[in-house]
């Protein structure tokens, strides 16, 4: 028996009043929906929102850039935004707010909702904003320092491998930082953390000396800092400043070759003397141990 079955008489008819009630007087949530467009609508939120990762020679499996690119994958970019999954945005933006921030309010989603629903309808894409345009190499610019990652081949095992990297550089004064970029070179590039190791002047002879990559699966943290020789030449710990780039990706598929051969970091240099705090925590600190 289902469950209206069961229901009383008199409760159905409550609910109909209660729906009729509902229409006369929230007059607004019973007006038909708005026909959502590509060009009026979903155009700037794809353009602010996806595009910057959705265009040619990035991580992204697909642009984001035109009319066709969106409308053929309607649903399963409303899936996507539904779960929030895309942009991907791990943060919790209730709590507390990062620069450059990415995350769709609930109105733009239930944007994207109806204009899949609806048939996912172009509008007048002569009127649409212009798609944007992204430079192939740095988003930000040209940057003052460029340190390249040397050549890594990557196996292809299908499963995430995690290797840790140093990228010595040496600075003939103290510099301050503006920004640092990552413009990953392959696509199979998942993420990057990063620290940037500071050794003041005179403790260290030779930042360039020892390994320059290994898997983190076969050394302990201890091997890390011996092997790569991080460490100051008395053995003490130099300081750490963590920065922490990321750029979501897949790990390669069984059998692909991939590189690590065109990754860098771009460094921006910063003109005056820093005016904000910066947080340098020792390499002890318990918080970075894997
Ligand atoms: C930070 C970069 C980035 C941003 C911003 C971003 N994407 Fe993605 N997107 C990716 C990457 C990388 C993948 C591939 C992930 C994978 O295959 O594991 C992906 C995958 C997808 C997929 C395929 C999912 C699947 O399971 O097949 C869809 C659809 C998608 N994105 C839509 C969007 C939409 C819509 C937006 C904006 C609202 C967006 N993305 C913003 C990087 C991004």
């Amino acid at each position: 028996m289902n469950a209206r079955g069961d229901m009383p008489a008199g409760i159905i008819s409550y609910f109909k009043s209660w729906l009729f009630l509902l229409c006369a007087f929230g007059i607004s949530s019973c007006k038909p929906e708005t026909q959502r467009t590509f060009a009026d609508d979903v155009a700037p939120i794809i353009y602010e929102h996806c595009s910057n990762c959705h265009h040619p020679g990035t991580a992204a499996p697909f642009s984001l850039l035109t009319y066709n690119d969106v409308a053929k994958r309607s649903l399963t970019i409303k899936a996507v935004v539904d779960k929030r999954l895309m942009p991907p945005w791990p943060a919790d933006p209730e709590y507390s707010h990062f620069c450059d921030e990415n995350f769709l309010s609930g109105e733009e989603i239930k944007i994207i909702n109806e204009w899949a629903d609806q048939g996912s309808a172009a509008g007048d894409l002569t009127n649409a904003p212009r798609a944007p345009e992204f430079p192939s190499g740095s988003l930000i610019g040209k940057p003052d320092l460029q340190l390249h990652i040397k050549p890594f081949p990557v196996k292809g095992i299908n499963t995430d491998q995690f290797l840790v990297m140093k990228i010595p550089l040496e600075l003939p004064h103290d510099t301050f930082i503006r920004a640092i970029e990552f413009v990953p070179g392959s696509k199979y590039v998942h993420h990057v953390n990063g620290h940037l190791i500071s050794f003041e002047n005179g403790n260290k002879k030779n930042v360039f000396e020892g390994e320059f990559v290994l898997d983190t699966k076969n050394e302990t943290r201890e091997d890390v800092l011996r092997k790569m020789q991080l460490l100051n030449d008395d053995g003490i710990n130099p300081l750490l400043t963590i920065i922490h780039p990321i750029n979501p990706c897949r790990p390669p598929s069984k059998n692909a070759i991939a590189s690590f051969a065109r990754s860098d970091f771009e460094i921006f240099l910063l003109t005056r003397k820093k005016t904000r705090g910066m947080k340098k925590t020792g390499m002890n600190n318990r918080a970075h141990r894997r």
